[in-house]
């Protein structure tokens, strides 16, 4: 026999409290369900609702601790929640279905109780979500309502893709880790499982690393930064600098918190640890990494730097192979990222270390010799039982069969990964980059990168055209990017991501085929949540 919780009495704590909210009478769920099928009568959910599931499993545990963050703040006071075993007295029922897949679940909302049946605590995660999206609007975060009415529908639901990231640039501008964890939230109303944190870069270097704790010491700050667009290596006496420092960086326990917090919420994080590119905060710190061993400073100003990692010394491989252990340490996830992205190599041409190199392993090109960083970092992280992720710079050359690439210079790093065999990530700047402008009127807009992004454009956005059934299988996700240079502080950072985001995560999750006409009027009903949670977000989408 099942062991269940302890009832408690619902329907006298319902009763006593009076009005309910009624039905919005319309299911406007984002990302777009697999199936919806509207049926008779509402049910009325109130507080101190029972839930009968079997206790300590975690599909139970899930559910319950969702559907209590989500009720909280429509009835305030109190447990809105309480897990019962005694299905006499539930409302809501829980069920472990194991013929579902991990994040799929079923979603029954009848007059006399609610039914969630899902393959895994995703699952029970992701049925939650969509139940928040079913309370009226005018219940959102009411703080004291007595009940609320949710109209009835079976839902039926599974992602398309199994990788539906979200990319936060802490390097360019830091974001705490109570912003974080408000990426993290965002990115759960929207059913995304993948964080790529973006750690390191020339800018600054933003994770501890016990063995060499002057990579936060020096790294994790730049002493000024360039104030407005940058000129693109002319950095003459026409540009201005604030001159207050910027820095900061995640203690290993900072991280151990966000990861957990992460995996409360079914998201993996991926950390991205550049190499051999985007390396000046770390050889500031440490100069024997680099080809001549001069003193750097971190640097102030955004676009490509040619001072990178020097593949030609073997100190180089000790030292990316000491930092990986402890980031294996603190991040579970299969993938780690490694960067590759805009490497150029004019050090190295004229590096001694790096020409011996050369000689040593018979590379003619320039391009391999990335390659063989590359290839010598994935033999790392696979013996450690880890795949490597790298931007779509180390297919070119001989990157290994193994590499996962993600596509960003377009999509065709991903086509041409998956004709080859290589897994791939689709995140093509000209629908993914959530730093460009999201309106044409640059003028209205903050200052962004360049580039122009609106939200009908993320959500044309199609992962698997131009590849055959096969080769599809090798497109693993999509994930939007929100790169900081222009972006200083949450705020715009949400107005940046939102409602983009949204796009992107309904091209990762829903069947192919959705209209963006029907996603903007179901969009009507996220924004109200995103007012509920104080996101801020653009207004473009919703006055067109
Ligand atoms: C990139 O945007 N440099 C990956
Ligand atoms: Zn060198």
């Amino acid at each position: 026999m099942k062991r269940l919780l302890v009832a408690a009495t619902w329907c006298l704590l319902a009763c006593a409290c009076g009005g309910t909210i009624p039905s919005d009478g319309r299911i406007a769920v984002v990302p777009r369900p697999v199936s919806v099928v509207e049926t008779e009568g509402v049910f009325r959910l109130a507080p101190g609702v029972v839930v009968a599931c079997e206790a300590g499993d975690a599909v139970c545990g899930r559910a319950v601790a969702a559907l209590d963050e989500v009720l909280r703040p429509i009835f305030g006071r109190g447990a809105a929640v309480r897990a019962s075993g005694d299905g006499q007295q539930a409302q809501v029922f829980v069920v472990r279905d194991s013929a579902l897949g991990p994040e799929a679940y079923r979603l029954t909302v009848a007059p006399e109780c609610v039914r969630i049946e899902a393959g895994g605590p995703a699952g029970a995660f992701y049925a939650v979500q969509t139940l928040r999206q079913l309370i009226p609007a005018a219940a959102l975060g009411a703080g004291n309502a007595a009940a609320v009415e949710l109209p009835c529908a079976t839902i039926e639901d599974a992602p398309r893709m199994g990788y539906r990231g979200a990319m936060l640039d802490v390097c360019r501008h830091f974001f705490t880790v109570e912003e974080v964890k408000a990426m993290l939230d965002l990115m759960a109303l929207h059913k995304l499982n993948v964080f790529h944190w973006h750690l390191t870069d020339d800018q600054g270097w933003r994770i501890a690393i016990d063995r060499y704790p002057e990579l936060t010491r020096v790294g994790s700050v730049r002493r000024r930064t360039l104030i407005g667009r940058d000129p693109g290596g002319e950095y003459d006496e026409t540009c201005r600098y604030d001159e207050t420092p910027h820095g900061g960086f995640y203690t290993k326990e900072q991280i151990r918190d966000v990861v957990a917090y992460a995996a409360e919420r079914g998201i993996t994080v991926i950390p991205e640890i550049e190499f051999p590119g985007h390396a000046v905060a770390a050889l500031a710190s440490c100069p024997w990494l680099s080809c001549t061993g001069e003193q750097y400073e971190v640097r102030q100003t955004w676009d490509i730097d040619d001072r990178v990692f020097c593949p030609g010394k073997e100190t180089t491989f000790e030292f990316i192979e000491g930092v990986l252990a402890e980031v294996l340490e603190l991040f579970p996830s299969e993938y780690i990222h490694i960067g590759g992205d805009e490497c150029p190599m004019t050090f190295w041409q004229k590096c001694p270390h790096c020409a011996a190199r050369m000689r040593s392993e018979g590379l003619t090109e320039w391009r391999q010799l990335q390659n063989y960083a590359t290839a010598r970092v994935e033999r790392f992280l696979n013996a450690h039982g880890r795949r490597l992720i790298g931007w779509d710079e180390i297919l070119e050359g001989d990157v290994t069969p193994t590499a996962t690439i993600m596509s960003w210079r377009g999509a065709a790093g991903g086509v041409r990964a998956a004709r080859q065999g290589n897994r791939a990530i689709m995140s093509p700047s000209e629908y993914c980059y959530l730093d460009y402008y999201q309106s044409e009127d640059r003028d209205a807009e903050p200052l962004a990168w360049g580039g122009y992004v609106s939200v009908a454009k993320s959500y044309s956005f199609d992962p698997f055209a131009d590849l055959t059934p096969e080769q599809q299988r090798c497109i693993v996700g999509v994930q939007g990017n929100l790169w900081t240079e222009y972006i200083a502080d949450w705020a715009h950072a949400q107005y940046m991501l939102l409602p983009r985001l949204a796009a992107l995560a309904e091209v990762a999750w829903s069947p192919a085929g959705g209209a963006y006409d029907d996603f903007r009027s179901r969009m009507e009903r996220m924004r109200r949540e995103y007012d509920a949670c104080g996101f801020r977000y653009a207004e473009h989408m919703f006055g067109e």
